[in-house]
């Protein structure tokens, strides 16, 4: 271990307090838990980064008398292992984090929509879950959990894609809005969190909005779960601090040659070491600007790696996992792999790349769901850094 690497443990200290700390925040007047929620300035950890509170309160304003909470644990991002080890090793936090939704918004049932390649997880989960209910009915709440078997598409951690795979159709998204808190599963009022998101809620109930507060920066409250992966002597899952430099991210996780830093998955964006002093971890980013979001993959490339090759290997899942609903990103993913692959082989010229990188950007504005919108990230951020490394 580095020795500055400062580890936070908000997440994964195990805990033996949950029937105390459940039973006191069921207890609470519900607008008084979404307001700690909204104060400590949670926003989900699934990448889209939409404050939880304000979730569970457009949810819990819903007249339906049918509703549902659901656990993201679906983790298909590409680099991202973080919720399989917050489900392995503090389940009871995320199942609170449930029930407590539950209670203010009125619903009865929640899923927890787990990754295909997870199910081994399952019969310990359901262990846990059926203690959970024990617990559930010596307070009296009136809620029980399923987990339900994803089928290994990764556009199935889409919400909405994942309400219609829940249903038996195609995982395929709708069209938004309607947003899940009025018309999620089963078009009924739904509240949709990733895994760590929920954790974090736990940690709220019991310490208070202002000690998870404290932690981070403006618009990125917190600690953040990261997989660390690749070119590193100490790959692993850490919890830290939101708002960190790249650069300091290197300096504990590199190994002294990191030319890249991939934040946020094939999604995400692909950070030169140019960049690392001014880069932050944290929300609301654009590659241009100073922060950049991630759910949580970090990827370091050192320079033994060919960028091409990093880029080939995004498209491939790209393409692949397409759902093929909407013609810019079913025939965008596909051209945009042609055409690198074209300029590598000299079959087309430099030039070239320009054009590609124009589709990209039509992309994002015309894909139908984030997987479409979110190729140009990673496609544009190493076309335009690692020029020389995609020619012939
Ligand atoms: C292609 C695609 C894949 C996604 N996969 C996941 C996933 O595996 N887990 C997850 O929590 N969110 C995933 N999301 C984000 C979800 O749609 C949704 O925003 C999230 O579950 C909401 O929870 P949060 O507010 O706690 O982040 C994905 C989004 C897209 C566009
Ligand atoms: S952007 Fe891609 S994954 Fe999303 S709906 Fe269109 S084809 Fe499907």
């Amino acid at each position: 271990m580095k020795k500055n690497l400062q580890r936070l443990d908000l997440i994964f200290k195990n805990e033996h307090d949950t029937d105390v700390i459940l039973q006191r925040t069921l207890a609470r007047n519900d607008d008084e838990v979404i307001n700690d929620l909204i104060s400590s300035g949670l926003k989900g950890r699934g990448g889209a980064g939409f404050p939880t509170g304000l979730k569970w309160k457009l949810a819990a304003e819903s007249q339906d008398d049918e509703k549902y909470v659901i656990c993201n644990a679906d983790e298909g991002e590409p680099g991202t292992f973080k919720d399989r080890e917050i489900l392995s090793s503090v389940p009871h936090k995320v199942l609170s984090g449930m029930a407590v939704c539950a209670k203010i918004i009125g619903a009865k049932k929640g899923f927890i929509y787990l990754r295909s390649e997870y199910t081994f997880l399952k019969p310990q989960l359901l262990n846990v879950i059926e203690e959970f209910h024990n617990l559930l009915d010596s307070l009296k709440l009136n809620f029980r959990v399923e987990i339900f078997m994803g089928s290994g598409a990764y556009i199935c951690g889409e919400e909405s894609a994942l309400f219609e795979s829940m249903e038996g159709k195609r995982g395929e998204p709708r069209n938004k809005p309607p947003f899940p808190t009025d018309f999620g599963y089963k078009g009924k009022p739904t509240v949709i969190n990733n895994v760590e998101t929920l954790a974090h809620t736990y940690s709220i109930f019991k310490y208070g909005p202002d000690k998870f507060k404290d932690l981070g920066i403006q618009d990125s409250r917190g600690s953040k779960v990261f997989s660390v992966s690749g070119d590193t002597p100490i790959p692993g899952i850490y919890e830290l601090e939101f708002g960190m430099s790249l650069q300091k991210f290197v300096d504990d996780f590199g190994d002294g040659d990191s030319k890249a830093v991939q934040v946020g998955g094939a999604s995400g964006f692909c950070v030169p070491r140019k960049r690392f002093g001014k880069t932050v971890i944290g929300y609301q980013g654009k590659l241009r600007g100073t922060s950049l979001p991630t759910g949580g993959s970090m990827m370091i490339f050192n320079s033994s790696r060919s960028m091409y090759n990093v880029l080939h290997n995004y498209l491939d899942f790209f393409v692949e996992e397409s759902c093929g609903q909407c013609t810019p990103c079913r025939v965008g993913t596909q051209q945009l792999l042609i055409g690198i692959q074209a300029v590598k082989k000299g079959e087309q010229s430099s030039s070239y790349l320009d054009k590609l990188l124009d589709l990209a950007e039509a992309m994002r504005v015309t894909a139908k769901c984030g997987l479409g919108q979110s190729v140009a990230n990673s496609f544009s951020s190493i076309v335009e850094n690692f020029r020389e490394e995609m020619i012939y």
